[in-house]
């Protein structure tokens, strides 16, 4: 009887429990304790930033973003419509902006060429800023993100941003590890290019700290700023004083204790992720109309998530209930986001291709822990489709 092969699960095979039970055995779980200090300076020395700020998640780190970008009630965020809802609500509904959603390119991140056209023909440039000419409203900030650990065009984004005046913010949620090794950016790391940048390492990620997340900027007072925040912007621990409204967001003593943990795996993690890649996309690409999304030349994605294009002749929800029923997990991209909640009032730009990529793409298994064999098990049962 073949056994189950998940989609994408955590891999705890390091220093995890060892670290965690000395901070047991220390009562340090909370928020304060020396551990998330050190997975800071662990975060900022491998991402080649001056520091890292630690949160509770993802989201929180994005939220936290959106707030030291200044983004105010009533402007307007560029986001992409395909991606998860995470990227999209911290960065405007929760600070009272609305979001402009714009489609993907063939690399199913971000259209540089669709946000530069509606850049250039829909709104209008002023001195203080870029105007949206249908609502008005100011287009404060642009938000990016690295699909499934693949690049977006950073030089174009960066390009995009200066001349239209725009905040660049870096979901890097899934990119933990992808970085520049060609051109102008070489060495950068997915984001620490923008303004400010965003990590997740949420249960499915490539390192997992079960919830947890962190912020980096290249504007060192807003990561300053955006750490305040987090831990409720206390001004004085005796006298529990505070400048202003904060939030809870800061990571935890245990969680710091898995991510120290998983960051020593890290690397030996993205090389296992390039290597099934690599099989399936020697079995599958161009192989009965199947192809695999590539990543980014010119950089070393962290290939977190693998991308199966069907070919017309299939379904996408058939295929995965065949895959189920052999014990295989897939799942489908996201649902486009201006489908969600009340988003369908916002304006939507250029959605062709992500239109086309939520109808083709079936993500297909990629745990940091899955076998050559599993692997072939796969190929076999999306072959015999
Ligand atoms: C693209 C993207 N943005 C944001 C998030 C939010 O991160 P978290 O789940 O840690 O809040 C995730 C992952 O969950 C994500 O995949």
């Amino acid at each position: 009887m073949s056994s189950f092969i998940p989609l994408s699960v955590p891999n705890f095979c390091g220093n995890e429990k060892k670290y965690v039970n000395d901070a047991l055995d220390g009562a340090w779980v909370s928020t304060s304790g020396a551990k998330v200090d050190e997975m800071e300076a662990c975060m900022a020395a491998y991402l080649n930033m001056p520091r890292a700020v630690c949160c509770a998640s993802g989201s929180s780190a994005l939220h936290l973003s959106a707030i030291v970008s200044g983004i105010q009630r009533g402007d307007e965020v560029i986001v992409p419509d395909l991606t998860f809802i995470a990227s999209v609500n911290p960065t405007t509904r929760y600070v009272g902006a609305e979001p402009v959603f714009i489609g993907c390119d063939e690399t199913a991140c971000l259209d540089p060429d669709a946000v530069e056209d509606f850049c250039a023909n829909c709104c209008t440039l002023k001195e203080d800023g870029l105007y949206n000419n249908k609502t008005g409203a100011h287009v404060s900030a642009l938000v990016v993100v690295h699909v499934f650990g693949n690049m977006a065009d950073m030089p174009r984004f960066l390009e995009i941003a200066k001349k239209y005046k725009l905040i660049l913010i870096e979901d890097a949620a899934e990119a933990l590890g992808t970085k520049y090794t060609a051109g102008p950016l070489a060495g950068k790391f997915a984001g620490t290019i923008g303004d400010v940048g965003a990590y997740s390492f949420n249960g499915n990620k490539i390192i997992t700290t079960g919830t947890g997340g962190t912020l980096v900027s290249n504007h060192d007072d807003w990561a300053a700023r955006a750490k305040h925040i987090s831990t409720q912007a206390k001004t004085d621990v005796v006298q529990f004083t505070h400048d202003q409204v904060g939030y809870n967001y800061r990571m935890t003593n245990i969680d710091a204790c898995l991510g120290l943990a998983q960051m020593e795996l890290l690397e030996g993690f993205i090389q296992h992720k390039i290597d099934r890649y690599q099989q399936y996309k020697a079995a599958l690409d161009g192989v009965k109309g199947f192809s695999m999304l590539p990543f980014r030349e010119g950089t070393r994605s962290n290939h977190w998530f693998y991308s199966l294009l069907l070919p017309d002749r299939l379904d996408r929800d058939t295929v995965i209930k065949t895959l189920h029923a052999q014990k295989i997990q897939t799942r489908p991209v996201w649902a486009l986001i201006h489908e969600q909640c009340d988003y369908g009032r916002n304006q939507t730009f250029a959605l062709e291709q992500a239109k086309e990529f939520r109808r083709r793409i079936v993500n297909i298994p990629c745990s940091t822990n899955l076998t050559e064999e599993e692997c072939a098990r796969v190929i076999d049962a999306v072959l015999a489709l």
